[in-house]
């Protein structure tokens, strides 16, 4: 029996080499004359993911970059791919032949966000719906937030408050969330509010999951939960235009928008574009502030450092009797470099991804059409020769800028992130009351680092390539009020 099974197993990877190897040789055929990038494809299908997956990614991709230098191939989740691991590589995709290159996620994810969202799109369509999601995330929109956002960052940390043990990631997700309807929506109905949280959760929960329409699984729920949200959406929409709101608002800039032609969008792409700047914005929002207070607590100078630059303002802000003000939150110039250093040491956003619309020639080697392309921002962020002793926490190096595109925690070019100074402004909002209300004790799971979205793939291997690796501590904290100074 032994035997036979043998045989069988022979047979089937002989076949599956067999045809891997007449893959290859087709797509190289006719393009000799350009060679490929360095590196190895791995096992016949599988290729190099189970390397890739069944440690930490990053330990793969500066093992690949100290053997094969700055661009090197390899084949994982099913795709050849080429990875980009110098600032001048990443800037060729993103930025100067950016047109060469487009952006590629799995359609299982598409289908959960919604496929009218900016960021699946190229050209016209995502030049005309960035302008819009720029406009509402401009430094004159989002200083008229700081109040509420201060008054929202006020309110999670109260209720944290009372010595027992939160999950600082969960936390920081349902603040994050509140932050994106007050973006999207500025003031909305508490029913509305409810049904959109409950609804988007049970989305978010599906996102990294296994994509199958088996009623019960995770996934499934999610579009159920989708369907529900586009419900709810098409509803306010339908209120604001009766309305006729003249908002500054995501929502009001989605409604108001005409192209040349006096087209505008449709409801399902403003749920879309809605759902999708929710998805962009929490998750990495959330995951920053949890390496924030885990970086905080490892450093306890730092953190007396920062405590000093808060209370400072707090201080100010107390004799006003007032909510934080802009000009202040431009003013923490310790707390900025913390949040910058948490930028770079975690890059919570290690890579992303593009795919190849045609044959691209990069320093004499060929990226052929179809291949996935990923720059990878973590193995720049962490090279020495940009940043000195780089696993060290260091905020002070942040006193110097950093050289061009070796610092792109937001990404660079077409497809940038337009929440950056948002994400900033959020972050220096939490510090601030977070250092100056609290002392904290982290209690820290082992292990320590999650790395999600989980990766999880088909039996073909081939449809669930995830876009980014989002690193999240898993910490829980304990916050305890700290007795007020005489
Ligand atoms: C620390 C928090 C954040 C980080 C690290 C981050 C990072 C990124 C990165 C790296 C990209 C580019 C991806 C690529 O080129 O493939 C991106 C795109 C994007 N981000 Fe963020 N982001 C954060 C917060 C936010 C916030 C708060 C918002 C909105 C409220 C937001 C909205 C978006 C949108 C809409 C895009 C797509 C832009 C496009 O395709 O044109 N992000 N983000």
């Amino acid at each position: 029996m032994a035997g036979i099974l043998a045989y069988v197993i022979i047979f089937l990877i002989t076949v599956v080499t067999y045809r891997f190897l007449r893959r290859q040789k087709k797509e190289s055929h006719g393009r000799a004359e350009t060679e490929l990038p360095p590196g190895s494809m791995g096992w016949p299908y599988i290729g190099e993911t189970l390397q890739v997956y069944s440690q930490d990614p990053n330990v793969f991709f500066a093992a690949k970059q100290k053997r094969y230098g700055e661009i090197f191939k390899t084949h994982i989740l099913g795709c050849p791919s080429v990875m980009l691991a110098s600032p001048e590589a990443a800037r060729f995709v993103l930025v100067t032949q950016a047109h060469l290159f487009k952006p590629t996620y799995p359609k299982s994810k598409e289908h959960l966000v919604g496929p009218a969202a900016l960021f699946f799109h190229q050209g016209d369509y995502h030049t005309r719906l960035r302008k819009l999601v720029q406009a509402s995330l401009s430094i004159k929109a989002i200083r008229n937030l700081v109040p509420d956002i201060d008054a929202l960052a006020a309110f999670s940390l109260d209720s944290w408050h009372g010595g027992h043990v939160v999950n600082t990631f969960h936390e920081m997700k349902k603040f994050a969330f509140e932050v994106g309807i007050l973006l999207i929506f500025g003031c909305l109905e508490a029913r509305y509010r409810e049904e959109l949280k409950k609804n988007y959760f049970i989305v978010d929960r599906g996102y990294n999951s296994f994509p199958t329409n088996i009623p019960g699984t995770p996934y499934k729920k999610a579009i159920v939960a989708r369907k529900r949200l586009g419900k709810i959406l098409s509803d306010i929409i339908s209120e604001r235009k009766e309305k006729k709101f003249l908002e500054k608002h995501l929502l009001g800039c989605l409604l108001n928008s005409k192209d040349e032609k006096g087209q505008v969008l449709t409801d399902d792409q403003i749920a879309d574009n809605i759902i999708g700047t929710l998805f962009a914005a929490q998750d990495t929002t959330a995951s920053v502030l949890t390496w924030i207070v885990k970086y905080l607590h490892d450093n306890p100078k730092l953190l007396e450092a920062v405590k000093a630059e808060q209370k400072a303002i707090r201080i100010l802000k107390e004799e006003g009797n007032q909510p934080l003000s802009w000009s202040q939150t431009r003013n923490m110039p310790i707390t900025y470099k913390v949040i910058l250093e948490t930028l770079r040491m975690a890059s919570i956003i290690s890579f992303t991804f593009r795919e190849a619309v045609a044959d691209v020639e990069y320093k004499g080697y060929l990226i052929p059409k179809g291949w996935k392309v990923m720059p990878l921002f973590r193995n720049i962020h962490h090279n020495t020769e940009f940043f000195t002793d780089p696993q060290k926490f260091d905020p002070s190096r942040f006193e110097v800028a950093p050289k061009p595109y070796t610092f792109m925690p937001f990404g660079s070019g077409v497809h940038a992130c337009p929440g950056n100074e948002l994400a900033k402004l959020q972050m220096l909002i939490v510090i601030h009351h977070l250092v100056c209300k609290f002392r904290y004790c982290l209690k820290i799971k082992v292990p320590m680092i999650c790395y999600v979205p989980i990766i999880r793939t088909t039996h073909c291997l081939n449809s669930n390539l995830d876009h980014f690796l989002l690193l999240v501590p898993f910490t829980e904290i304990s916050l305890l009020s700290l007795q007020k100074q005489s």
